[in-house]
């Protein structure tokens, strides 16, 4: 699944880097090597039914080689889990240890379980348990200290993982502030395993810094910025950017796919305002378009306003 290094990989964005998102950004613009599939949250281990993985096993077989991720801290949950998906065909399973939403974390989880080292270690062994040669975490710096990863690095360093994915800022910092680069140069060498820097990469420039900065890492992840130029990872390669059309196009093929699989107008519209978030910069006045399209109540609103903005029909 890591080709050539360092790979470029899709960051899971709950509610916008879905199965659908992930198939036509690998096939209109290329460029991404891998994706992690936005989390699925663990219950107990006697009830891990393989429906919560139905995204991430939407991607098995497809353009775009997808590993699912979980959330959790219940070490039988996550061997559970780990039978589950390798059922399904899947020999990666990766553990969000980053989440930073303060009703997850204050549970211990996400950015909350390194926090505590023994319920750190016991998941840890768990998912290499259940996933033998294919678990990873995903984590930011610390909950409320950026110092719980370099002070976690010997634990860490204990357990064989496929790969550990830092994205350098602290849980209570949401996405405040910028990614702390200097905080991530100090944290890389305490760590064995390839690690994958994540944060705030929106420009093939912003990907070349950090390269050039940190050529032993094995790779790049984006999210919000392939998600407002699903063209980035491609142009990271050398390619030029997409034409409005090609990006306008990609948003009307995923608004027809999300038409087709969700219930009604109120969760498409739902969907497509999130997708929107980001996808407007792409455009130039795409402020003035984003608010258009966050008034709408309605999803043919919403395909005008998308058309004004892109002055491309976005009809289904
Ligand atoms: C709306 C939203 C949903 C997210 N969902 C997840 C998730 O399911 N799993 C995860 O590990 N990170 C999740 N993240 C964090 C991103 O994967 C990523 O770490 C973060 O956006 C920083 O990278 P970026 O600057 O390239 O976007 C989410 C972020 C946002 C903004």
């Amino acid at each position: 699944m890591e080709p050539a290094t360092p790979a470029i990989w899709l960051a899971p964005l709950r509610g916008v880097t879905l199965a659908p998102f992930r198939r036509l950004l690998a096939e209109r613009f290329g460029g991404v090597d891998a994706a992690l599939a936005p989390f699925a949250a663990l219950g107990s281990a006697e009830k891990i039914p393989a429906r919560i993985f139905a995204d991430a096993a939407a991607s098995l077989g497809g353009p775009l080689p997808t590993v699912p991720q979980v959330i959790g801290r219940d070490p039988a949950a996550l061997r559970a889990a780990g039978l589950v998906l390798r059922d399904l065909g899947f020999d990666r399973m990766d553990l969000n240890c980053g989440c930073p939403w303060k009703f997850v974390a204050r549970k211990g989880r996400g950015s909350g379980l390194p926090e505590d080292p023994d319920a750190f270690a016991r998941m840890l062994e768990a998912g290499c348990e259940a996933m033998p040669g294919g678990f990873s975490i995903k984590l930011r710096l610390g909950y409320r200290s950026p110092d719980t990863l370099a002070a976690r690095a010997k634990l860490i360093n204990s357990f064989p993982l496929r790969c550990v994915t830092v994205h350098p800022r602290t849980g209570v910092q949401m996405y405040d502030g910028s990614a702390d680069l200097d905080a991530f140069g100090a944290v890389l060498p305490l760590l064995r395993a390839p690690v994958v820097y994540n944060g705030d990469i929106a420009s093939p420039a912003d990907a070349a810094r950090i390269l050039e900065r940190f050529p032993s890492i094995s790779g790049i992840m984006v999210g919000r910025g392939l998600c407002a130029h699903p063209g980035l990872a491609a142009q990271i390669r050398g390619a030029p950017p997409p034409s409005r059309e090609a990006v306008a196009a990609f948003a009307r093929d995923l608004a027809a796919e999300y038409a087709s699989s969700l219930c009604g107008p109120a969760p498409l519209l739902g969907r497509l305002k999130e997708l929107w978030g980001y996808l407007h910069r792409s455009f130039e006045d795409g402020d003035e378009g984003l608010r258009r399209i966050q008034r709408a109540t309605t999803p043919d609103a919403l395909f005008d306003a998308v058309e004004s903005l892109t002055a491309l029909s976005a009809r289904l």
